[in-house]
């Protein structure tokens, strides 16, 4: 019938839980964490709360789902890093319960890995090909930016990775100041289709090899800002689609430079995108075009894989089993963890 594994992510403000055959994907399901949005960003002992108010209805759901029952998981993968620690702490505890009650293996994931791994995934929204090996993925999220060289399902090398802000942070710190809801990524890209790209500029660093900095872009946003708020106290309001068109382009700008840059100088031409900013419509765009100028095989995820979710645990999951990665009772949670 094939090896069953029950993924479980609670590494921020997302608690969910998937359900993988194999490869196929029969469940994802996401918990979503309104809590925060009225404090501007996530509140760590709110998120943790939360975790343990959604993980058992969570749970129960994707099985339902998936039409299986517990008696036919053969291992549960959940997130043991990097992340909150209080909201890892509650997935983590959760599969040790689950596990010793049903007397089978638990596997720890790393989430930056797992952001990958999705490339992996069938299911009827993901039915393409798969990245052979070894492959150039950009990994884009809230916490994360870095660019990873994919030898195979386990060796994975970061060859460049943000020394400051992530380009997520970019996208939610810079909102903030427009005066957009938190997470502000998903509404500047809604804003910047109608805004031009091209109306304001903004500093971008020049940092050696692979290396992103995103903390110079926000300074010079804010002073932006600043400066033509004193002049014209409408200024945000009257120009936001511009503003937010402008940094989007920046953002873009700085990410697919030095990933034409990794792509060069390694000769790997097959670039995957990966994490939650990988769902913005500008950067997929674009990236798009680069792999035409460029000769890249390009593979995007598909939008519901891109922000935080169990089904990257759980398909990551799947190919520790194979080698029997498995961990003991006393692993505990990683706010910070390294691949
Ligand atoms: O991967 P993810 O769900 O969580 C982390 O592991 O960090 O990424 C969340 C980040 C947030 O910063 C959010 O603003 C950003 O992804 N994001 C976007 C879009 N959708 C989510 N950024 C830009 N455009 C989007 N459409
Ligand atoms: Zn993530």
């Amino acid at each position: 019938m094939g090896t069953v594994i029950l993924g479980i992510e609670s590494s921020c403000d997302d608690t969910s839980a998937a359900v993988i055959r194999e490869r196929r994907l029969l469940s994802n399901v996401i918990a979503g964490q309104d809590v925060h949005r009225k404090y501007g960003g996530v509140v760590p002992e709110l998120a943790s709360r939360a975790h343990q108010q959604n993980i058992v209805p969570v749970v129960d759901r994707a099985l339902k789902e998936a039409g299986v029952s517990r008696h036919e998981i053969d291992a549960v993968a959940y997130t043991r890093g990097p992340g909150l620690l209080g909201s890892l702490l509650v997935g983590s505890s959760f599969t040790k319960g689950f596990t010793a009650a049903l007397g089978i293996p638990m596997i720890e994931v790393n989430h930056l890995q797992a952001h990958i791994m999705v490339h992996f995934i069938q299911s009827e929204i993901s039915p393409g090909p798969s990245p052979s090996f070894p492959f150039l993925c950009l990994l884009v999220s809230g916490g994360h930016t870095q660019l990873v060289v994919v030898r195979d399902h386990h060796n994975m090398e970061i060859i460049g990775r943000t020394i400051d802000d992530a380009a997520g942070e970019a996208f939610d710190k810079c909102a903030k100041l427009l005066g957009l809801p938190y997470p502000g990524g998903p509404h500047v890209d809604r804003l910047a289709r109608e805004g031009d790209p091209l109306r304001f500029s903004f500093n971008k660093p020049r940092l050696e090899g692979f290396d992103y900095s995103f903390s110079g872009l926000k300074t010079s946003f804010l002073y932006m800002l600043r400066d033509n708020v004193k002049e014209d106290p409408d200024f945000i309001e009257e120009n936001k689609a511009d503003l937010a068109a402008s940094l989007q382009k920046t953002i873009i700008d700085i990410l697919l430079n030095k990933l034409r840059r990794a792509s060069r100088k390694t000769g790997i031409r097959q670039i995957a995108l990966a994490g939650g900013v990988s769902a913005n419509s500008a950067l997929r765009e674009a990236i798009g075009e680069e792999a035409l100028k460029n000769s890249w095989e390009l593979f995007i995820p598909p939008l519901n894989y891109t922000t935080d979710n169990a089904a990257m645990i759980a398909i990551t999951g799947y190919y520790r089993y194979l080698e029997g990665h498995f961990s003991s009772d006393d692993v505990t949670p990683l706010a910070r963890m390294y691949f």
